[in-house]
């Protein structure tokens, strides 16, 4: 059986899932394509539709798809509705089951690059969508305290009902005081990316027990990560999240669970 596979969006022309897909496809044998699908926002259940009766097996959905995405699915697993958003769908019988693979990815990103056991505090920066599927990820892997601060701190607060008891929200403006004693520091904002402002923050406070993360890889090594490095803190990049993500996806539609290995991390930042 040839596979038909794709990612829906829109834009969607900048999506690396096409290169982890069908790299993986060539890797394993496997015959087929992985496309890129652009989608309107307001065209979203038709295209879809299509793709049903076009025979795919399923597909990742980005931005701006991902939470429209639970309503169109026959069935959401538990992951998904916790993290209030779709990236992967499979195709059983016409019928559309949805999952979340984003937190999966930032784990095992962690535990691949870190030798860190997941226990302690974090400290997470930022509150948009990967917030949500990084402090979903951590809770579920043990963590006792997540300090989440946002400059919005009202999108922050929206998060603290995950783990009322375990999530405590933070100014932002005191984001290096919280440096102090925490033991997994995690960037999701978009600060620091080519073309972003920088995170701007300095680390003289952290540990040197603690491990950063970031999941901005473009550039792959942040000024936040630099900055960890020559302190010596162990520090763990974006690009992994990015790839082990999709490890599940193509899980779920070869019976496959790929690696991820050198060659693949190579193309996807070529
Ligand atoms: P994603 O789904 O990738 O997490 P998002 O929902 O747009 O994307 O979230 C982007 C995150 O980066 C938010 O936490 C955002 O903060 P706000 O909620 O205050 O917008 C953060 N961010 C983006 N630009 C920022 C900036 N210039 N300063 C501080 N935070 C910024």
């Amino acid at each position: 059986m040839s596979l038909k596979l794709g990612v829906i969006g829109y834009p969607i022309g900048q999506s690396k899932s096409p290169i982890i897909h069908t790299y993986w496809m060539k890797k394993y044998g496997l015959d087929g394509t992985y496309e890129t699908i652009a989608i309107k926002p307001d065209e979203l259940t038709q295209g879809v539709q299509k793709l049903i009766d076009g025979g795919y097996q399923g597909f990742n959905v980005t931005i701006p798809h991902k939470e429209a995405m639970l309503d169109i699915c026959d069935e959401v697993d538990d992951v998904a509705t916790a993290i209030g958003a779709v990236n992967t769908v499979s195709i059983r019988d016409g019928k559309l089951f949805g999952t979340n693979t984003d937190s999966f990815g930032f784990i095992e990103n962690l535990k691949q690059h870190a030798d860190y056991d997941l226990k302690g505090t974090a400290l997470v920066l930022g509150a948009g969508g990967a917030a949500r599927a990084i402090i979903y990820g951590l809770l579920e892997n043990g963590i006792s305290q997540i300090l989440l601060t946002n400059r919005t701190r009202s999108r922050a607060e929206k998060l603290k009902p995950m783990a009322p008891d375990k999530i405590s929200v933070e100014e932002w403006d005191k984001r290096k005081e919280l440096l102090k004693d925490i033991d997994l520091l995690v960037n999701t904002t978009s600060l620091g990316m080519d073309g972003q402002p920088k995170l701007g923050i300095d680390l003289s406070n952290l540990l040197p027990s603690a491990t950063v993360c970031d999941i901005v890889y473009k550039p792959l090594m942040t000024d936040l990560l630099g900055q960890a490095k020559n302190k010596e803190n162990q520090i763990v990049t974006g690009i992994g999240m990015l790839l082990h993500q999709a490890r599940p996806a193509f899980e779920q539609w070869t019976g496959i669970l790929p690696d991820v290995d050198q060659n693949l991390e190579d193309m996807v930042l070529a």
